[in-house]
């Protein structure tokens, strides 16, 4: 077994072996992360594509899922990418091997992804596909823990293969960066939830998905009984309060 710190969750040092099952685990709930996991704000987006040198024709987003920020990695996710954006030209592949020409696009935007990849290799390949004048965007949707009744939430959601989240007041870990040229902002923005559909987010979450059955259910289960004691998520539709966090990346010269 080899330990390795993990880019956005650098925190944290985790089982290689888990940390792929976890990376690989979304698409048994392709379905249930398209429609339960938070998407971006759309403030967020403009101000990373406005961030490009130059004019944009050509976004490629890394990881891409099921399409919430707009590739796929596994079939189911790139399955439900195609039925929510049909005109998205989709690949198959790895950040660590990106199956496009060099100087190919002039955005890359990577949603809630990059803790995923082999940081090295993924980097080199985003500088091998943006054209000149190009930018990176690292783009991730950030717990609101300032709130209390969210932090309470997502403190029993933790599972036993729970790794540290990104630090809110640091998310982003300068390891590896050096000579990027780096911009950061943050967007506050909100999820429109009921407490089983809150819940059913976490069950989208990987450190919920490769536990036990038992486990998983007990942990979902505590989630959802205590967003029904709360006066905030007890009843109907409330917002879950979010922040997008984004970084925009230049390479060097
Ligand atoms: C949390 S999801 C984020 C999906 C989407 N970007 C979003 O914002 O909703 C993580 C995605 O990373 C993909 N992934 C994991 N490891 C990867 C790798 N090495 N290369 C490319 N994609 C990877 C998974 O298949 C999954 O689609």
């Amino acid at each position: 077994m080899t330990t390795t710190g993990h880019g956005a969750y650098g925190g944290s040092v985790v089982d290689d072996d888990l940390w792929a099952r976890r990376s690989s685990a979304f698409g048994a709930a392709a379905r249930e992360y398209a429609e339960h996991r938070p998407g971006y704000a759309p403030a967020a987006l403009d101000w990373l594509l406005e961030g490009a040198g130059r004019d944009v024709h050509d976004v490629l987003d890394l990881a891409a899922g099921t399409g919430k920020l707009c590739g796929a990695l596994d079939p189911a996710m790139l399955a439900e990418l195609g039925r929510r954006v049909p005109s998205a030209r989709r690949l198959v592949g790895r950040a660590e091997a990106v199956p496009l020409a060099d100087d190919s696009v002039d955005v890359v935007a990577v949603g809630t992804a990059w803790h995923w990849f082999d940081t090295d290799r993924a980097r080199a390949e985003v500088r091998r596909v943006l054209r000149p004048g190009g930018v990176l965007g690292l783009v991730y949707a950030l717990d609101r823990t300032d709130v209390p009744w969210v932090a309470e939430v997502g403190r029993l959601a933790l599972t036993s293969v729970s790794t540290t989240p990104p630090d809110p007041d640091a998310p982003f870990d300068l390891t590896g960066w050096e000579g990027w040229e780096l911009e950061e902002r943050r967007f506050d923005h909100v999820h429109r939830r009921t407490a089983d559909s809150l819940t059913a987010m976490f069950g989208t979450q990987s450190h919920t998905m490769v536990v036990s059955p038992e486990e998983r259910a007990e942990t979902l289960a505590r989630v959802r009984a205590f967003l029904a004691s709360q006066p905030e998520t007890a009843e109907g539709e409330f917002d879950l309060p979010m922040q997008t966090w984004v970084a925009r990346l230049r390479p060097p010269g």
